[in-house]
């Protein structure tokens, strides 16, 4: 961000993607240039949540004006699945296949205009046996109707320690899910390539993914696709298993018309079929001591997984591992429902089943504090992690450069939270109607994939004669600032400014078999692999850096675009060495890999190591609220995070505020609503509330935890995309703290203007 000039030539979009990105200079599928002869695809659902399909017919819609093709599943050459982890997802319900949700796709048109293929939809032929949808989790809780396995994980002695413990506290919470609203829907394009094979660009955060399922369900081989990623108009998680779904039909059509096909769900439908985050209803009880010490927690968390699994388990490991929070619990014991709802099939959505999680544990916190007339803070004091003991967490891991008390007692300092405890029962025995509200949440993030092969990348790096620098990593740019920070990372280790370091578009040809941007690990894996190929070009173009300089040896240092020896004074310019590289016959192009190995945990026992390291941090929220209209403020918020030490502070900035406010409409606005045909009632900005520039907090306090760099980690830093979303959930308690009630989330408008004499 530091190097953004002031005025931006037009064609610079490439080269500062965040100035892009804030000035609407970006191309997103949409935007693209498009070869002549591209068609439009678009894809049928079933009306029906849950239903049998009787037949098809669609030979009449096939000789509708301007269509191309009509593919059903039996037009598909290959396995008919699309399914990222347990095979339970086909990419086209065939005739007799039972569908799981009102708007699973039946089949898909490729037509010259998308008016010409929907009227084509309107003439499909269908006849169906119409089934009754299972649409909460009690129902198939009570069917026991499970996607896969409950996850169970149980340390200690639980059920002894719970008995004989002086306090016990039970607590229930419902919690809603949560549309991603990425601004650019789900898409793709496919474009036949005249050697054979698909070049694919698409509009994710998994290009190997989407490779791999156009390739098998056209029954080619990965070799045979390109997915290329420019970049994406947010993912949010949404992208991770989803956007494979019009890559497929894309690619589908492409073959079938041998033209270009561009994909693209139209925002209602985008809303419709696409998953959320997942809903969970949970109970607990907890076993605790005078002081607030936890002694024993039980969970039993049922998760609303929708029709398939996708990546829900995943998301449920990654739950389980944080039902802790920042605390140390000694005997706990933990059980997860994936239940199987006749809903579309809820994925990956921005913390990935930790704020879920964080949701639960500060809960019980705080519950622990009522019980016991002490203000939450101090139990938090009491229960988090130590530093030489109570440091393991319930799977065995060991939390280590643990801040969590430190940040407490900075965000304690920086926001005066016990004199404005007072100041705010000041206020409350003052006011009837307007109440205000203090609640603090501590974070604790493990970051990594659980599943360890996908902790791995590869990069590429080409100088070329004339000095500038081409990067290839395997991350895809979704808002995110990767790229920028990639560039960063280039510059640090080759010295060369970045006006001359490009970040090429993602390419499953460049890099191949790369791992979903995801878990917050884009900065992690692609800058540890481009430090690889750095280290390597180096190593090997030293010795002819130093024959330049007339010198037999030397410590060689890379800066300022030049190549130089501190000991002689001597230097060449990078541009010279590149130039002089290339003249004497010296390769200057360079692979690099990372890898982190020893990661993920044993499935029967739930014990291991599922993360590399933690991110920590704490936050502070102030609230008003009107108990007679329901609106509420934040006063004032604040957040301190640790992310080591930052590659690019404006980036991790931004990442802190969006996470944050995109955490605040998880829990007070976004509300889902399902009727009871399974028909997804909020479907548009209309009726569905995201936050804007008016739900800001009044005053936004936000500072890194500094002093902690990350010793395992490229360039000392921590992960930042997900972790500040948990934040959020601050405000979510202030507002229970100032109402004297518990909440569900979301906790809206409508629950917050609930009279008071109606709750327990
Ligand atoms: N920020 C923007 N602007 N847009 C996004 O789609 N996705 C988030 C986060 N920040 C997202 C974002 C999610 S869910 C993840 S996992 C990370 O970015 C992924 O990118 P990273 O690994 O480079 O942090
Ligand atoms: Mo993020 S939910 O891991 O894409």
């Amino acid at each position: 961000m530091k190097h953004i000039p002031e005025t931006m030539p037009e064609q610079d979009f490439i080269q500062y993607r965040e100035a892009a990105h804030l000035s609407g200079k970006t191309r997103y599928i949409p935007d693209m240039e498009l070869y002549r002869g591209t068609l439009n695809g678009f894809a049928v659902s079933s009306p029906h949540a849950k239903a049998r399909l009787l037949n098809l017919d669609v030979s009449l819609a096939r000789t509708s004006p301007g269509v191309e093709a009509v593919l059903t599943a039996q037009d598909i050459p290959g396995p008919n699945t699309m399914a990222p982890v347990i095979d339970d997802e086909p990419c086209l319900l065939p005739v007799g296949g039972t569908c799981g949700y009102l708007g699973q796709v039946v089949c898909i048109i490729a037509a010259d205009t998308m008016e010409n293929a929907k009227k084509a939809s309107s003439l499909i032929e269908w006849q169906w046996e119409i089934l009754d949808p299972v649409l909460s989790v009690e129902e198939s809780l009570e069917k026991k109707d499970f996607l896969f396995d409950p996850l169970r994980l149980k340390r200690g002695n639980p059920e002894r320690v719970m008995k004989n413990a002086p306090y016990r506290k039970k607590g229930s919470l419902d919690a809603g899910g949560q549309e991603h609203y990425y601004f650019e829907t789900q898409a793709a394009y496919a474009v036949p390539l005249h050697q054979g094979g698909l070049l694919i660009r698409s509009s994710t955060q998994n290009p190997t993914d989407n490779q791999r399922f156009a390739a098998s369900l056209l029954g080619l081989k990965a070799s045979d696709v390109e997915v290329q990623v420019g970049c994406l108009g947010g993912g949010f998680g949404g992208k991770q298993a989803q956007a494979t779904w019009p890559v497929a039909w894309s690619a589908l059509l492409a073959c079938k018309t041998k033209k270009p096909v561009l994909f693209i769900l139209e925002r209602d439908q985008d809303f419709r079929l696409t998953g959320k985050r997942h809903p969970f209803k949970v109970n607990w009880e907890v076993g605790f001591d005078h002081q607030g010490h936890i002694l024993a927690l039980e969970i039993s968390m049922a998760y609303d997984c929708g029709w398939c699994n996708d990546v829900s388990i995943a998301v449920l490991h990654h739950c389980i591992f944080h039902l802790d929070g920042a605390y140390y619990i000694p005997h706990m014991d933990a059980l997860l429902y994936g239940c199987r709802t006749n809903k579309p099939s809820n994925t990956a959505f921005r913390g990935f089943g930790v704020p879920q999680a964080i949701s639960v544990i500060e809960s019980v916190i705080t519950q622990i504090a009522h019980t016991l007339g002490k203000d939450p803070a101090i139990v938090r004091w009491k229960n988090y992690y130590g530093i030489r003991k109570n440091n393991l967490t319930p799977c065995n891991m060991l939390v280590e450069h643990n801040i969590l008390r430190a940040a407490h007692r900075q965000i304690v300092n920086k926001s005066d939270y016990f004199g404005l405890r007072k100041k705010i029962n000041a206020f409350n025995k003052k006011h009837d109607s307007v109440k205000q509200g203090l609640a603090m949440v501590p974070g604790k993030f493990g970051i990594s994939f659980n599943e360890s092969f996908f902790n791995q990348a590869g990069a590429l790096i080409n100088i070329y004669r004339d000095g500038s620098v081409l990067i290839h990593h395997p991350g895809t740019e979704m808002g995110q600032g990767l790229h920028d920070k990639m560039r960063t990372v280039v510059h640090r280790e080759l010295g060369v400014s970045t006006e001359f370091i490009r970040v090429a578009d993602t390419s499953t040809s460049i890099i191949p078999n790369t791992t979903s941007t995801a878990a917050s690990t884009g900065t992690d894996f692609s800058g540890s692999a481009l430090k690889d190929a750095c280290d390597k070009l180096k190593k090997r173009l030293n010795p002819i850096a130093l024959k330049m300089m007339g010198l037999e040896k030397g410590k060689v240092i890379w800066e300022n675009n030049l190549v130089f020896c501190k000991e002689s004074g001597k230097s060449v310019p990078f541009k010279e060495l590149a130039f002089h590289s290339y003249m004497t016959l010296e390769s200057l192009s360079e692979k690099g890999f990372y890898k982190r190995e020893n990661i993920g945990f044993n499935l029967e026992s739930m014990t291991g190591r599922p993360y590399w390291y933690y991110v920590m941090g704490s936050s502070v929220a102030h609230v008003e609220l009107n108990l007679l209209t329901g609106r509420f403020r934040i006063l004032d918020m604040w957040i301190l995070h640790d992310c080591g030490v930052p590659v690019d502070e404006g980036i991790d900035l931004g990442q802190i505020h969006g996470a944050f406010m995109q955490g605040l409409g998880w829990c007070t606005m976004e509300k889902l609503i399902t009727n009871k045909n399974g028909r997804l009632e909020t479907d548009s900005l209309d009726n569905y509330k995201i936050p804007g520039i008016y739900e800001l907090p009044e005053h936004f306090h936000i500072e890194f935890f500094r002093g902690n760099p990350e010793p395992h980690n490229i360039h000392n830093t921590r992960a930042i995309g997900e972790p500040p979303l948990i934040y959020a959930l601050s405000v979510w308690l202030a507002l229970q703290d100032a109402r004297g009630t518990t909440l569900p989330i979301p906790a809206t408008g409508e629950e917050l203007i609930k009279p008071l004499y109606h709750e327990e």
